[in-house]
């Protein structure tokens, strides 16, 4: 049913890992994803009060651990004996958050590739400037910058990270609510070499201008396999997918 002979292992990215079998950006869902044969895992980190790195997706701890609190709140020791497994089955009891070494460490074991989004900070201006360089001294221990792809919706961080560290390549987030007719100059001004656009109202003609602009196309979120083949036929370079497994494996089959 494929378009070409894309290699699936390219185009599927694992959103959070395989957060469709696993509790979304923890080390199992994450190295699962790879095990599947996944090329590219994305990934959200964040930071606490003390300039602690927080790998989750949301605000707050609320919905993906047994613990609650905002990451603006938060400090090093409120992390240490969180469970971020159990909200999902009782079979991940006891699954810790994962730091951003080790989701480091797991890239370098695999020889993978990391999409990692900066989340906007609650914290304001001076924590993204934080979070930027705690980003970079762990990044560092990644020896290819290519195996890197840093996204997020704020131009802010992208700018603040490109500046500081050029050699990483960037993809700029887009809600189609935010998706205004400056997309291209935001790209431009933060040196973005793709574009992640949100699957909601996405057409055709929007992912031909964005290749006619010389950007990568990734789109999230894309939980069914006839989606993603209409979009691998408009062009789009990858999708961001739950089911990263499944997907590659539907199309070996
Ligand atoms: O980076 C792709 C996708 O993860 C963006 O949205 O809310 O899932 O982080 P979100
Ligand atoms: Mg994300």
């Amino acid at each position: 049913i494929w378009a070409d002979s894309a290699d699936p292992a390219d185009f599927f990215w694992a959103h959070r890992g395989l957060s469709g079998s696993y509790p979304e950006n923890t080390i199992p869902s994450l190295s699962a994803a790879y095990e599947s044969g996944a090329k590219w895992i994305e990934t959200d980190v964040d930071i606490c009060d003390d300039g602690t790195l927080l790998i989750c997706h949301d605000s707050t701890l609320d919905r993906t651990t047994n613990v609650s609190g905002r990451a603006v709140d938060l400090v090093a020791e409120d992390l240490a004996h969180v469970d971020a497994g159990g909200w999902f089955s009782p079979k991940f009891v006891g699954t810790p958050l994962p730091s951003l070494d080790e989701v480091v460490a797991l890239v370098n074991e695999t020889g993978g590739n990391l999409n990692l989004e900066l989340k906007p900070t609650e914290a304001g201006a001076r924590a993204a400037h934080s979070l930027v360089s705690g980003v970079l001294d762990e990044l560092e221990a990644i020896e290819d910058p290519s195996r890197v792809l840093i996204s997020s919706f704020s131009p802010l961080l992208l700018a603040t990270l490109h500046q500081a560290a050029p050699q990483y390549p960037i993809a700029c987030l887009f809600e189609q609510a935010t998706l205004g007719p400056d997309w291209l100059t935001v790209c431009e001004l933060v040196g973005a070499s793709a574009i992640h656009p949100e699957l909601a109202g996405l057409t055709r003609e929007m992912v031909q201008e964005f290749k006619a602009a010389g950007l990568q196309v990734h789109v999230w979120t894309v939980n069914d396999l006839a989606t993603a083949n209409k979009l691998r036929n408009w062009g789009v370079d990858a999708v961001f997918t739950d089911f990263a497994d499944r997907f590659i494996a539907a199309w070996a089959n």
